[in-house]
Order: structure tokens, then sequence, then C-alpha cells
């Protein structure tokens, strides 16, 4: 089979790109992974031959083992116990199913807490957390930080060379913080390389404001228990450093592993826009970018979210096939109350990480516990055992995924970045602003929204980085901002393109200190509007009018959270607020000047529809378009991914779409004979050239020539 490479809007690599090898040597070989966590240890060696059976036949080529193996590996301190995975790992093998064998650091044996109580993490209370669950460990413990190096260094010797194992895999899920003694040492390392001397610290800490001189460093503590509202810059920087302190845990044993083994590439699981960890930091250091995702079944914006989280993904990656490592076949385990999703469904959102990017799709966990506090999780291989129809759906989706190979390695192209930076997400969750309903994280997925629906690529951006290349740069949310992310702004509209920059943004500096003179103090000429107050919205929001009517928008609409005293220096004013404190302020505004591109400026937060206006009219204006412009039905995502178009139904209903809709110029049948459209999850081009899609199902165009 001939692939054609019709270099379609959105087809081209994103700015940046990676050409490191990380999955290729793997999905050359095997194709898309698939798999789960496997845990071998908590099952009889009869099961695991039962479990390679099931495995291969539902097409599993990848397993993760050893994650949580510490105790098994080392029952007594310096004791090793390899034997059975040994025999595992022969095991997998022999029946042809790779493995990425993890460091078994995040749950440390009973005996290391009980025999060294410094290992086990403090919480801002003073609490020192005990065993019994797992990840208890300080992250700044010296003692568990050479016991962990100490296995980690065991097992890479012991297994570097060993042919099932293709990848190393550390920790798990790295989220610990300690509040503890250890920390406040490490803590003050950490300050004295930021600041240098105790007077920059003072400084940046605003240490004047309530008697807060710090007069020698052993004084200074991480964020404990206090009387009332902390120090937001102490409070920041022990955010920065608790990210970095695990940023070094991750990379020691990296380090290690690459030392004996630097061939097979080295990873370790994110969640998401998970909150303890700036991902950004870390991204370099992963050979390849895995996650872990949990969509929340009762979240209506689900598919949106699941969407946005995997384009970080791929963009952490720089473009890089990532790892889809863990997800849910069914319910799981840990939410008050678990509603499960159908095998349907389960396809679904592993066929949207394909099409995201990804090109490894795996679960937590391979088989059903029946122990422990995840014997109600689900499985790819439930309780019941394989006759099942959550089991017969992972097979199905085995089999897809199986079919997916012509996309494995492909790129996903964006014209559009959305920018999100983790410190400045810290600084905006910090007690005493004007408002605590301004969430970074809800502004970033309802400024998406629009993108998402229609079809339009994203990639997420950090601030700072180079932004040449895209024609849109959206920023919902910049409360803290640095010069030179500043200035890679400015650079963007010069260069001609597209700037929308929302409420907000610009307001701190990178120790969180207002930045003085009227906002957004770094980028007033770009967005050419400022302003001097910013103003808390009351319950039922405030009343904002379009200067323009557009046909079929309300003229006017109610603007929550948060407005802004603006008023416009240049810019054009396209909406403000009419009646109360602000009235007659500009509320979104559009910056031109000739040779340049546009500079919007969104000074507060509209309901969805407006937002979504604001956000499509910038994109027109830049002429940017989604994958398939003529195609937007509710519920219906579609992506572009190399030479192959994705369209998922997310909605309820079945929806039907034109194949010539969805790519232009093609026709079926045929226009040239031995051209000809199919999907590859079917091998069969779409009857009577239409795509039927059923609620949760999905096609993988391409164009073939045959
Ligand atoms: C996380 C962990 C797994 C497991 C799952 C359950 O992703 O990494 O070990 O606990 O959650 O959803």
């Amino acid at each position: 089979m001939t692939l054609l490479t019709p270099d379609r809007a959105g087809g081209r690599p994103s700015p940046g790109t990676d050409p490191a090898p990380g999955l290729a040597p793997l999905t050359t070989e095997l194709g898309i992974l698939f798999g789960g966590d496997y845990n071998p240890e908590q099952w009889d060696p009869a099961v695991w031959r039962e479990d390679v059976r099931l495995m291969r036949q539902a097409g599993v080529n990848l397993v993760t083992v050893g994650v949580f193996s510490w105790s098994r590996y080392e029952p007594q301190p310096g004791v090793r116990d390899f034997a059975w995975m040994d025999e595992v790992l022969d095991l997998l093998h022999a029946h042809g199913i790779a493995v990425d064998l993890a460091t078994p650091t995040a749950s440390p044996p009973p005996w290391l807490g009980n025999l060294h109580p410094e290992t086990l993490p403090v919480d801002a209370d003073g609490v020192r957390l005990g065993w019994g669950s797992r990840n208890q460990f300080s992250p700044a413990s010296r003692v568990y930080r050479e016991h962990a190096l100490a296995i980690t260094r065991d097992l890479v010797e012991r297994y570097a060379e060993h042919p099932a194992v293709r990848m190393w895999h550390v920790g798990n899920e790295f989220g610990q913080v300690c509040h503890g003694e250890e920390s406040a040492v490490a803590f003050r390392g950490w300050l004295r390389e930021r600041y240098g001397s105790l007077t920059a610290l003072n400084e940046a800490w605003g240490t004047s404001v309530w008697s807060q001189h710090y007069g020698r460093w052993e004084e200074i503590t991480p964020p404990r228990r206090a009387p009332y509202h902390l120090n937001p810059t102490q409070v920041l920087d022990f955010r920065r450093y608790s990210s970095d302190a695990l940023r070094s845990l991750f990379r020691e044993q990296r380090d290690l592993i690459r030392e004996i083994d630097p061939v097979r590439p080295v990873t370790t699981n994110f969640m998401g826009f998970f909150a303890l960890v700036d991902y950004w930091s870390w991204a370099e250091d992963l050979d390849v970018v895995a996650d872990d995702a949990y969509p929340d079944p009762t979240d209506p914006h689900a598919a949106s979210t699941s969407a946005l989280t995997h384009d970080l993904m791929r963009s952490l990656g720089r473009g890089r096939p990532w790892v889809l490592m863990e997800q849910a076949a069914g319910a799981v385990s840990w939410r008050p109350h678990n509603l499960t999703k159908s095998p349907g469904r389960s396809r679904l959102e592993s066929l949207q990480a394909v099409a995201r990017g990804a090109d490894a799709i795996c679960f937590f966990q391979w088989r059903a516990a029946t122990k422990g506090p995840e014997r109600f999780h689900s499985a790819m291989l439930p309780h019941a055992g394989p006759e099942t129809r959550a089991h017969q759906g992972v097979r199905r989706l085995g089999a897809d995924l199986a079919r997916l190979r012509p996309v494995v390695g492909s790129r996903v192209g964006a014209r559009v970045a959305i920018l999100f930076d983790w410190p400045s997400w810290w600084a905006s969750q910090g007690e005493a602003l004007p408002t605590d309903r301004l969430d970074a994280l809800a502004q970033l997925r309802s400024w998406y929204r629009p993108l998402w629906e229609d079809g339009v690529a994203v990639d997420v951006a950090r601030p700072g980085q180079d932004l040449s290349g895209y024609d849109v740069v959206l920023a919902p949310q910049l409360y803290l901002l640095t010069e030179p992310a500043a200035d890679t702004l400015r650079e963007h509209v010069a260069r001609g393109g597209t700037l929308v920059l929302g409420p907000f943004g610009g307001v701190a500096d990178e120790s969180a200190h207002v930045r003085t003179g009227r906002f957004p103090a770094l980028l007033r000429d770009v967005v050419g509007v400022s302003g001097e107050e910013w103003v808390p919205l009351p319950d039922d929001g405030a009343e904002v009018v379009w200067a323009a009517a557009a046909p079929g928008r309300p003229g006017s609409f109610r603007a929550e959270v948060l407005g802004e005293l603006l008023r416009s220096e240049g810019a054009e004013v396209l909406a403000s607020f009419r009646g109360g404190h602000l009235d007659g302020a500009p509320a979104i505004t559009r910056h031109r000047r000739p040779g340049s591109g546009a500079a919007w400026y969104v000074g507060t937060v509209p309901p969805q529809d407006a937002l979504a206006d604001v956000v499509r009219q910038a994109l027109a204006e830049a002429g940017v378009e989604g994958a398939a412009p003529a195609v937007r039905l509710p519920g219906v995502e579609v992506v572009r991914r190399g030479d192959a178009l994705f369209v998922l139904n997310h909605g309820r209903g079945t929806v039907r779409v034109r194949v010539e809709d969805l790519l232009p110029g093609s026709s079926v049948p045929p226009r040239h004979p031995g051209s000809e459209v199919v999907d590859l999850l079917t091998g069969l081009p779409p009857a009577a050239g239409e795509v039927v899609l059923a609620a949760d199902d999905a096609v993988v165009l391409i164009e073939r020539n045959s």
C-alpha cells in the first residue's frame, strides 16, 4: 500500500518538531503499542501462563511491570529476590510481549519507614505520614534516595540485556510533597541557588511586609500551617522547589539507567495538567512522554478536556509520538461514586489519543485485582474472565490498533498555539487575590473548546518559547508574565501573527509582585488598551454590549467573574460594559497596526458562546481553518494526523458526513482509477461516499493508491 501525502491544512509538522527517535525503535517493529500495567506479584505463576496466552489473543504487545514490586525484590534491607521477575520476563518474551520495566521506587517497603522514619513525608500541618498505602517518601530524604538508587542499580544491571525489556519507566506518577525538616534544608539550598543571598531573597519575598525579614537561612521553612495568609512568594517558590525536587529524583534514576543502558528509552508517567509538577521543565528529560488519563465520565466536556491534555502531551514531546500509559477500561475505584464507560467509549477514547499523536495505548491494569485498595478498579481482563463484554471490547481495540499501523510515527501539525504555564497557574491559585474564581485551567479549557469543536489543530506552548511558525497564539491566563515571555508575544504580533490575550494577564512578575503602572504592563502597546482596576463582578455578572451587530449573535452578553476598568489606546473597541462600576469601559478589543498582526484583548470572562465567537473571529481573520471546515457537528471531533483523517463521534446519536466534506477534492467512487479513500479501521471505502458514525464510533480515512 502506498500512502499519498496530501499536505492539507494542519498537515505540516508543528514548529520545533523534534526528530529524536523516542518510541520509533519499538513502534517500527511492533506497530502501535497496546497493553497495560501488569502486576504478576499479585498472582500465582499458574495465572501468569494464562495471562500471557490471553494477552496474545488480545493483541497485547507491551506491558509495564514492576511498578510496585520493591518489597517483593527486597523483602528485608539489602536482601534481593529477582528470581520471580526472571521468570516473568522470560515468559513475556517467549510470547512476544515487550516490557516497559519500572523502577519500583514509588512505594518503599514498610521496613524503610520503620528503620528510617525521616524517609516519610511530612504535611503542612507537621503530620508525618505512615506506610500501609504507597508513595510514602520524602523527595528530600537522603536515605530514601540511597535505597531507591541501590535497588534501581541492581534491577537495571540485571535486566539491561534482557531481550523483553524495551523501555524503562521511572517510579510512578511523581507528585510527592514534603514540608519536613530535611525538606526545609533542601528548600534552603534551592533558594540559595536561586537568589544567591538573603538580601535578594528578602527582596523577592517582600519580607518588609508583616515583619517577615529573614536574618539567617535557618529561619526559612517550607510553608507550614500559620495563623493567617502565607507569604505568596514563599508559597510559589516552594511549589517551584517541590517540582524541581521530584525532577531531580527522576533524573538521578534516569541517569543511573542511562549509565548502564544507554540505548532504551526512559520515561515516567505524567498526569495531564497535574498541579504539583511543572511538566515543561521535565519535558526535555524524558526520551518519551507518557501520560495517565482518567477523564471524568460525569464531565460533559470530557472529550475536549481529554483532547487538550493529549495536545499537551504531544507538545511536551515537541511533536513526538507519546504513550497513553494508563487509562481505565471501565470504571476507576478512587472517585466516591464510580461511573463506568462502555467498551465502545473506551475504544473511542483510545482512538482519540492516537488521533492526537499517541503511538501507545495502555491501561491500568491488565488483570483486575482481587485484593488491595484497587480491587474494584476495572481492568483489561475483568474478574469475570475473558468471556465478558469488557474483555471482548479490549480484543476489538487490539485488532483496531493493529490496523492503524500506517499512522505510526506520523505528526499532527498546528498553526495555533495556546499558552499554559505552571508558575503562573500556581501563583493564580494563591490566597488573597481579587477573586478565587478565575481558574486558570477552566479558562484554558473554555478557550480551547471552540478549537476542538471546529477541528482546529492546536499545540500547547510554554510562555517564552519560540512562537515563530504559529499564526495564532491564544493566552487565556497569564497572571504571572516574565519579560522574555512578553517579548515573544510582542515579536509574534510584530511578525504579523495574531495574539488573543485574556483577562488579568501580565499582572505579576516572577516573584508574584504586582507590576506598577497601567496594565497589562509589558504588553500595553501591543494590545493598544490599558487598565487601572481589576473589578470582580457580582454573582449575576455585568452586561457587555457588542459595538457591531453580527448575524445570529445576541447584541449583548453577561460577563462573569471579573471585569477591568480599561481605556483604549489605539485598539478598536469591539464590546463594552454597560451599567454598573464599569459602565462604558471596553471589554473586548482588537489592535491592528500597519505591518503588524492583530492583538485582541479579552478583559473579562465572557460566557462560552461569546468567547467562542471571539476565538472564531480571530482565527477566521488569521485564515486558520479546521481539518474539515465544512463539517461542524456537535460532538464530532475531526483531527488530521499525517495522512490520516480521524473522525470521532462523541455524541449520543448517529451522524452522517459526506466524504467530500471531510476530504475536499476527493471523491467516492474515485475520480482517478486506482486511488480511493478507505477507512483504516475496516479497510473499506465508506459506502456511497458517506461516513455513517453511530455514537462512540470512529473512522480513520486515508487516500490510498492501490
Ligand atoms: C494511577 C496509578 C496506578 C493506579 C491507577 C488507578 O494512574 O499510577 O497505579 O493506581 O491510578 O486509576
